[in-house]
């Protein structure tokens, strides 16, 4: 059966158990016996165990009542639940480590991590107030959790209160909650996996449902902590398992990238062994107060990485080569190959990354090649198998068009001057194809973040012409969606809900979302607080005023040339002027906040220039902004500060601000402003 057919049976099945179900909980009248009831639900887990790809909120494996997920408390972190950057090979752990070396500013890193197992479950986060369990949320997005204190207490290893001495005031804990191995053997023909299992029950509406389930939890870090008592990593878990937490017994202390090679290979054998599902190592830096210095960029923090095991390889044959346009135009091939099992999951597309690595590879339409999976990335092909490859073969001719049939273009770099390995249609909205991914990334969690319009609700409402700008989303005529084959009213309720939410955005948001090439979730920031308003960004629009506005953004540290091009370009496109502006008159778009308003930098923009003794340029700038400032790049009658560092300041620079009269401080001084 083809994919389509089988996502079209898939989603029949899903809607007849979400009528049954209505019918059952809402209405209390069932329509169907119980018997047929568990076929229904049986025969969608199946086809989920089957074909990978198939995915739905409302399938019996990610929710196990009746609309579980609405049904919880939502509450603010109390500090944002981050993810974790990846690394797949000894090569980008080396990187890791130089990365915090740079930042630190020592020549010589030699510091201890703390490698601890990745438990592949569900987080949770739980609050104790004077050790008494007080709160229990779910992850959320990360800023915003589901209070599932009540179900979380059903679970054993969890400590409802903790007693011995120095217990914090307020300790939260952070952990992972799973399924063991064996325990799911008990449920599994109700679940696609272990992790779906966990979920499910975890989101119980009634607590005695969860409990029916043997969930466990294992404890790896920190949220809050008042007042903070731990010094290291490896501190805070010895200590929070005499406090009868459970702590993996695997985690370990490692010095370098040696030990950290060593300790990856020794848990990748035992793999196997463990009662519980994991995908890797974290590291962390086992120092508290490194890591604090260290912080967080968008999403994840500078102080840890997950090591991912690695990947998983597997034969196949090329049956076509497709080409994809991405949201910036960007044409990536895209090998349809026989659909063959890697690592657990059916893969059937694997990535040819760009015509180059075609030519490269002499990659071709019926060749035999070994693919390789490594994390959630999606596949690649690894070698071509030439041996086996059939006389007539061809080689492969990269089309030079867009799906749309317009032409591509090879950029040349600003930065090298060299010509981009990527080929791009450049017709921006003006090609449906692109449009359609620039509105996938509108709705994505970065962004708009609006729950229940994922990619596969975009392709729909797409194909019904329902939407073509992002403007569209929030004018949707939801009459005709109650009439579309897979929407209930709850469904488009909880639709509409969501999309009103997300009509109030923050500015540096909004910049992310409109998807202006090289404007990533950092530079979006860094504009907002350059614009301060929408209003003022809307100046972007016109020709003259964008020509000035540039210039002075390039003052900006973070913002370069290669940015300021591409928002010129960006807005050179009359149709990303419309599609900008009526985006703009549906929303309300929040005026940029500082953070820190009483920050010793607040409202003052600071330079530094030479190298710093104690600290590395990124972290001087990240402590610029934590208290408030904003960091310039270049010298103008802006700057507020000049602060030299002790090491080949540029001269220049210092008599121009001297000239300006602009404040120069010293490095050192500088530090007993921050009080460092
Ligand atoms: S530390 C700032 N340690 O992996 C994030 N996470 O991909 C700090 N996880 O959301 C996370 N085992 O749910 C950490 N030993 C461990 C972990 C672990 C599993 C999960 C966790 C996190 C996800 C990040």
């Amino acid at each position: 059966m083809h994919r389509k057919e089988i996502e079209k049976d898939y989603l029949k099945k899903i809607n007849e158990l979400k009528k049954y179900d209505e019918a059952y909980f809402k209405k209390d009248s069932p329509i169907i016996s119980d018997k047929d009831y568990d076929i229904c639900k049986q025969k969608i887990i199946e086809l989920e165990k089957k074909y990978k790809y198939l995915d739905h909120k409302d399938s019996p494996s990610q929710k196990v009542g009746y609309e579980a997920s609405n049904k919880f408390k939502k509450v603010k972190h109390l500090k944002p639940m981050l993810s974790l950057s990846n690394a797949f090979e000894k090569e980008d752990m080396k990187v890791f480590l130089s990365k915090i070396g740079n930042f630190l500013n020592i020549k010589d890193l030699n510091i201890e991590f703390s490698s601890e197992p990745k438990i592949d479950g569900i987080s949770a986060t739980l609050i104790y107030e004077d050790g008494l369990l007080i709160r229990g949320l779910s992850r959320g997005d990360g800023v915003i959790g589901e209070d599932i204190l009540q179900n979380l207490k059903t679970i054993e290893n969890i400590p409802k209160k903790i007693s011995g001495n120095n217990i914090p005031k307020i300790l939260e804990i952070r952990g992972e909650i799973y399924i063991g191995k064996k325990d799911f053997e008990t449920i599994k023909d109700n679940f696609a996996n272990p992790r779906n299992a966990a979920g499910g029950s975890l989101r119980q509406k009634d607590p005695k449902e969860t409990a029916k389930i043997p969930l466990k939890y294992f404890a790896y870090g920190f949220g809050v902590i008042q007042p903070m008592i731990f010094k290291t990593q490896s501190e805070f878990i010895s200590k929070i398992k005499q406090w009868g937490f459970l702590t993996n017994p695997y985690n370990q202390v490692v010095k370098n990238l040696e030990e950290i090679e060593k300790q990856h290979k020794l848990i990748e054998e035992i793999r196997s062994t463990l009662d519980y599902d994991i995908d890797g190592l974290v590291y962390k830096v086992n120092n508290l107060e490194l890591q604090s210095r260290l912080g967080s960029t968008s999403n994840s923090p500078r102080w840890a990485t997950a090591y991912k095991f690695s990947s998983e390889k597997a034969t196949t044959k090329i049956l076509d080569i497709i080409i994809q346009v991405g949201r910036t135009g960007a044409i990536t091939p895209v090998a349809k190959v026989e659909p063959v099992t890697v690592g657990g999951v059916v893969v059937s597309n694997a990535t040819l990354h760009n015509e180059d690595e075609i030519k490269r590879k002499d990659i071709r339409i019926g060749d035999i090649i070994t693919i390789q999976r490594a994390g959630d990335v999606i596949p690649q092909v690894v070698s071509v198998d030439k041996l086996k490859r059939n006389k007539n073969s061809i080689k492969y001719i990269f089309p030079e068009k867009c799906l749309c049939g317009s032409k591509t273009k090879k950029e040349i770099s600003t930065s090298t001057n060299k010509e981009d390995a990527v080929r791009r249609c450049t017709r921006g909205y003006e090609c449906s194809f692109t449009a359609r991914e620039k509105l996938k990334h509108i709705v994505s969690k970065e962004a708009f973040n609006i729950e229940g319009l994922g990619k596969k609700v975009i392709d729909q409402f797409w194909d019904l012409k329902l939407i073509r700008i992002p403007s569209d989303i929030f004018k949707l005529n939801y009459r005709t969606i109650d009439k579309l084959e897979g929407w209930g009213p709850l469904s488009i309720k909880n639709l509409k809900n969501a999309i009103d939410k997300a009509k109030t955005i923050s500015l540096n948001r909004f910049i992310y979302s409109i998807g202006i090439r090289h404007i990533g979730q950092e530079n979006a920031k860094i504009l907002s607080g350059f614009f301060k308003s929408v209003d003022k960004f809307s100046l972007l629009f016109s020709k003259t005023k964008r020509k000035e506005l540039l210039s002075n953004l390039s003052d900006l540290d973070g913002i370069g040339s290669t940015q300021a091009q591409s928002i010129e370009n960006f807005f050179l496109n009359i149709k990303n002027i419309e599609v900008v502006k009526s985006l703009i008159e549906v929303l309300k778009i929040e005026d940029f906040k500082n953070l820190n308003k009483k920050g010793k930098f607040s409202n003052k923009n600071l330079m530094f220039t030479g190298g710093f003794e104690k600290i590395s340029r990124s972290e001087a700038k990240a402590l610029a902004e934590d208290n408030g400032g904003k960091v310039l790049g270049t010298i103008s009658k802006k700057l507020d500060m000049l602060v030299v560092g002790a090491s080949k300041p540029t001269k220049r620079k210092i008599d121009k601000a001297k000239e300006l009269k602009i404040k120069v401080i010293h490095e050192k001084d500088w530090y007993k402003l921050l009080n460092i």
